[in-house]
């Protein structure tokens, strides 16, 4: 019988951090009610053997689960630490990470359940960002395929990989909306808008999770960094941000709250001061929205030392108060900064932090670790290990995953014929120039788990072995900073001995992008540009590949160059994936997830902003306003206001056509669609259809990234030019046409209000189908009170 009671307390748990049901899980701006999913939930689950084992604890031992330190690789400032295995044995550590292999888990684990009084079993944790060991696109990458499901399944690959080498959980997905390319960590998140964010954050939780979290190749999630990091000011990573409540829960919040329904076991919390409040300290963030609105039930885990930071931000004066002000807020465990360690005890034996906070931090911890199994199976099968990584269907998936993340961003003719991409099969010679045909480390972009080098095809590799070593002329061109005449000169005598150029150019992975990695200027870096326009000026045709974790200003080579395609950092299947797409056995289908600026003054760039009372309107003037017209809107003297190219954009080889926007309705009624955000269905009359017919009118066959967007116009707060409010791919094979419907609940049509509430208010709105956020089929219709 108590065993039986044990493991439904067990299986409740592990529900906690399931999958709701997906309807409810498809648009970010719910309301209440999937918050309320998940305290029927922890209402009903019986957690007696939490409760046991709290019972059991010392106030030592309590604050030990909330204790968490790098054991490995470090990836910030240290601690200082070595005492690990002793502290393990007296219970003062509830989680480690940075240890990679299946063989030190074990050691630890080892420490923790035979040596420590309570057996409590250790959390594994690891940045495992977009892989393990076989590395997929960055998730700036992943994001623009708009392919949620092949997220999903590359999040899968990366579970069963890390599980394998007993890390059972990662920090990731990083949900942060970025709307700065000087921001290094945009290569890390899913772009710029909420809507996207949020199925990409859904994506990454239920691939890491999958369907049981006890289940064995299951890794616990953790979304981050919460919330407000990628508005730093100016783009500076670590930066204050200032974020209004509105624009909060409108633009920032959605992917968090989308992980969170969709089970997120854990979420980090941010270094970022919000509003002068860091958001490690932050109560209105974590405990107002996250656990009273959401009802989330797992872990929320500091950032590295974002707690001994709160001295830095000057809102405390020592580790003490760091302590007691990040704990009060609502974090749970504290990451690298041992000042929970330090500092709780006393803390709670003076009576500044209670027992029961101490307590509920200690039940969520417990909570996540039975929901896991790791009571029952602490240990990674060592014989397992090596035989889970870069399985053929994981290879395979991270080429797939590379092809989609691929964005075509110009493609013209070259001299009067066809345009340039795809490559003839015909073509004798290729020069391929440039510090990135065979970096086989930045093909593996930053936070590249265990990824090695040496699973890395470059393209220099897959061309060679393509066409021959005698048909491919490689020379470096550069470096990717800095650079010699002689390399130069090797370059253009390569371009001139052969019929086409492939140039591979753009960032270091690792030192230009992801953390710490900010940009004031958005150039290509070093001699790369100087060698571009040599080797344009040869007179040879030019496809032109951009590695990069943001868009990159290329105002030049986007004039000079005949086909451009941003191809991020595309890990481990780089060269295979780019040399199917530039031969034309792989159609590009990836759409922008970030506004691509013109020039660095630009930034921020996004295209869901809100219109001034002084629009440019549909005229993005080129040239300087002269008095008169077009000098007071709001716009720069010296530069346009739209982006090179827009959110959403991105070519293939064949074209589509957008036929008209049709809706079934002319008119929808507040009323109706604020019973409908209430209602557990989705009444007819708070729903719209609007569907459109897509063709493809070229000769081969495609994948289309139909999107949909809204505008709402007088409301009691200002909402943005356009929002995307779904999207759907699409395959089309020549000349087929196929019809696409959006079914638009009542959600859609709402917005978070002056009173910060989220409601339909009548409004004029403006419906658009379309292939990028800069146009589209048209339609509009009205919302009556
Ligand atoms: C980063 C996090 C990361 C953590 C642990 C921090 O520096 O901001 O994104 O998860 O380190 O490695």
């Amino acid at each position: 019988m108590t065993s039986l009671l044990h493991r439904s307390a067990v299986v409740v748990v592990a529900l906690m951090f399931c999958r709701p049901a997906p309807a409810q899980t498809t648009h970010p701006f719910g309301t209440s009610r999937e918050a309320n999913v998940h305290n029927a939930l922890a209402d009903a689950i019986s957690e007696q053997k939490v409760e046991a084992l709290l019972q059991k604890m010392t106030l030592e031992e309590k604050v030990g689960q909330l204790v968490q330190y790098s054991a490995g690789q470090p990836t910030g400032p240290g601690t200082g630490r070595t005492d690990y295995e002793d502290m393990i044995r007296k219970g003062e550590i509830g989680a480690l990470f940075n240890i990679t292999t299946a063989r030190q888990v074990n050691a630890y684990q080892r420490m923790a359940i035979e040596g420590s009084r309570l057996h409590i079993p250790l959390l594994f944790g690891l940045d495992v960002i977009h892989g393990f060991r076989t590395e997929f696109p960055i998730p700036l990458g992943l994001a623009s395929s708009w392919d949620p499901e092949l997220v999903e399944q590359a999040a899968r690959v990366a579970a069963r990989e890390a599980s394998a080498s007993g890390v059972r959980w990662t920090f990731s997905p990083m949900v942060d909306i970025a709307r700065d390319a000087r921001w290094g960590r945009m290569a890390e998140g899913s772009g710029e808008d909420p809507f996207l964010g949020a199925a990409m954050a859904r994506a990454y939780v239920r691939g890491y999770q999958g369907s049981r979290l006890d289940a064995a190749d299951s890794i616990a999630a953790c979304p981050k960094h919460y919330v407000g990091y990628g508005a730093a000011e100016g783009g500076r990573d670590y930066n204050s941000t200032e974020i209004s409540e509105h624009t909060l829960r409108q633009f920032y919040l959605p992917p968090f709250r989308a992980a969170v329904d969709a089970g997120a076991a854990t979420l980090m919390s941010a270094f970022n001061s919000l509003n002068g409040v860091p958001a490690s300290a932050n109560p209105f963030t974590l405990k107002q929205i996250l656990r009273k609105e959401w009802g989330f039930q797992g872990i929320v885990d500091s950032d590295w030392t974002s707690i001994a930071e709160l001295i830095g931000h000057g809102i405390a004066n020592d580790g003490a108060a760091a302590a007691r002000k990040a704990f009060l807020a609502g974090v749970d465990m504290d990451m690298a900064s041992s000042l929970y360690h330090d500092n709780l005890t006393q803390l709670v034996r003076s009576g500044q932090v209670s027992t029961a906070a101490l307590d509920e931090a200690v039940r969520r911890v417990l909570r996540v670790k039975f929901a896991m199994g790791l009571f029952e199976h602490p240990y990674a099968d060592e014989t397992k290990e090596a035989a889970a990584m870069l399985q053929p269907e994981s290879i395979l998936l991270a080429r797939t995953a590379a092809e989609r993340s691929f964005v075509l961003l110009k493609n013209a003719d070259f001299s009067g014929g066809a345009p340039l991409l795809p490559l003839s099969k015909e073509t004798k010679t290729i020069a391929l120039i440039g510090p990135l045909a065979d970096d086989r480390n930045s093909m593996l972009g930053s936070w590249a788990g265990l990824g090695q080098p040496e699973d890395v095809i470059t393209l220099r590799a897959a061309l060679t072995q393509k066409l021959g070593g005698e048909r491919v002329h490689y020379a470096k061109g550069a470096e990717i900073i800095g650079g010699s005449d002689e390399q130069l000169a090797e370059a253009v005598k390569a371009a001139e001995q052969s019929d086409t150029v492939i140039l591979a150019l753009g960032e270091n992975a690792a030192e230009m992008t992801g953390e710490a990695a900010s940009r004031a200027h958005l150039g290509l870096p070093g001699h790369q540009e100087q060698l571009l326009e040599k080797i344009v000026a040869t007179g040879r045709p030019v496809v032109l590949l951009v590695f990069s974790g943001r868009p990159l200003t290329l105002p030049w080579a986007l004039e000079n160059v005949p086909a451009v395609m941003a191809t991020w950092f595309p890990g481990v299947q780089a060269g295979p994936a780019l040399l199917r797409t530039l031969f034309g056995e792989a159609n590009p289908s990836g759409k922008l997830a970030v506004s691509w600026p013109r020039s660095v003054g630009q930034e921020p760039l996004y295209y869901d902003a809100l219109s001034t009372g002084r629009p440019t309107g549909d005229t993005d003037l080129t040239h300087p306003p002269e008095n008169g017209d077009g000098k007071y809107v709001s716009r720069y003297i010296d530069e346009q206001n739209s982006p090179q190219f827009p959110f959403g954009y991105g070519l293939s080889f064949t074209s589509f056509r957008y036929g008209t926007l049709e809706i079934d309705r002319k008119q929808l009624s507040a009323k109706a669609l604020n019973e409908g955000l209430h209602s557990s269905g989705q009444p007819a009359d708070a729903v719209l259809n609007a569907s459109a017919n897509i063709t493809n009118t070229g000769t081969r066959a495609g994948e289309e990234t139909v999107q949909f967007y809204i505008r709402l116009q007088g409301t009691s707060v200002a909402q943005p030019v356009r929002a995307l409010s779904g999207f759907q791919r699409i395959t089309l094979a020549p000349g087929e046409t196929k019809r696409v419907t959006f079914r638009l609940g009542p959600e859609v049509f709402s917005l978070w209000n002056d009173q910060n509430k989220f409601a339909a208010e009548p409004a004029r709105v403006t419906l658009w189908i379309s292939p990028d956020s800069s146009r589209g089929a048209e339609a509009t219709l009205q919302i009556t009170n």
